[in-house]
């Protein structure tokens, strides 16, 4: 059913509100381990909304990811206004900012679709395609929302999630994603063919060696969740999906967000490091955003005519004007 948004209801608020607020405890959380499960975040309507819109954007999905979700998607093409519109109320405005302590732009929306006993997902890693355009140091987070229940004592079909106190990926950002271009490329000079499977093998060796399973399998926190929960984690720490195992589910879909500091800016020269696969061994990725924004290096997100409504993808503290 599609939920009535856009629309105002007749005691003025919007179908979308909600009362959540962020506790010091979840606050706390967030600070030390760099996720923090958000129990209610999303009310029943958003949830509704954001099946049927990721819905509409899985009959788009590309057909070339098979072995790890049944279907996913990058880059969403729908008009966000449903979206704008959540970011607008003064619940997710407050609770979010006063958690990451910043203000946020939004940058993608995407989707993941698992299938019971067939989607492995993605093995342990960092969102570096999906923050890869912004300079390493700088903050990013998303808002992973499982939009089925996920029973981690039974069909599980989660995420699996290592505090960034333990394990921090930012070394992958800030290190190993230029570390992999160079090394390829000092092979190729001194006359070493590398193929895209090199690529693929450094990028997620070292996060899923045997040495670092072991870690993060000792240190991993696999949460229960029912639809309208979500998990709010910043791009350094290290997570890996679970796979849907037997059970009454036939999939599990998920709905992510992505943002960044509202005053992050874009690096050209990490956003040609990803495309490094593409012009060199003709990979097709599921996403060429990174490239595409287009810079010029150092210009701020959220001036980037990339983005469209970019007044409406900020999430701040005290907005400018009154939302709508
Ligand atoms: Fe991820």
């Amino acid at each position: 059913m599609l939920a009535a948004t856009g629309t105002e209801h007749a005691m003025g608020g919007h179908p979308f509100d909600n009362a959540f607020q962020a506790t010091p405890d979840q606050i706390e959380r967030f600070r030390r381990d760099g996720f923090v499960k958000l129990d209610g975040f999303f009310n029943a309507e958003v949830v509704n909304t954001l099946l049927d819109r990721v819905e509409v954007e899985m009959s788009r999905a590309p057909d070339n990811f098979k072995s790890e979700f049944s279907r996913l998607k990058y880059d969403f093409e729908a008009e966000k206004s449903d979206i704008y519109d959540l970011l607008a109320r003064a619940y997710f405005r407050q609770a979010l900012t006063t958690l990451v302590e910043r203000d946020l732009f939004l940058t993608f929306e995407l989707c993941f679709e698992l299938e019971k006993n067939v989607s492995k997902g993605f093995p342990w890693h960092v969102g570096v395609q999906s923050f890869g355009y912004q300079r390493a140091e700088e903050f990013g987070c998303t808002i992973w929302a499982p939009l089925h229940r996920v029973d981690p004592t039974g069909q599980r079909g989660g995420m699996a999630y290592v505090p960034d106190s333990v394990i921090s990926g930012k070394f992958i950002y800030e290190q190993i994603e230029p570390a992999i271009v160079s090394t390829l490329e000092g092979k190729e000079r001194a006359g070493l063919k590398t193929s895209m499977e090199d690529y693929f093998a450094l990028r997620s060796g070292i996060l899923n060696s045997p040495t670092m399973l072991e870690i993060l399998e000792q240190h991993q926190v696999e949460d229960d969740f029912e639809p309208g929960d979500i998990l709010l984690f910043n791009k350094y720490v290290v997570h890996r999906s679970v796979m849907l195992g037997e059970g009454a589910l036939p999939k599990r879909a998920a709905f992510v967000m992505r943002f960044v500091d509202a005053n992050s800016r874009y690096d050209l020269q990490r956003a040609k490091n990803l495309e490094y696969p593409a012009e060199k061994y003709g990979y097709k990725a599921f996403t060429r955003s990174h490239i595409e924004i287009g810079g010029p290096d150092g210009a701020s997100l959220s001036h980037c005519r990339y983005f469209k409504d970019r007044d409406r993808r900020l999430v701040q503290r005290e907005p400018a004007a009154a939302p709508s």
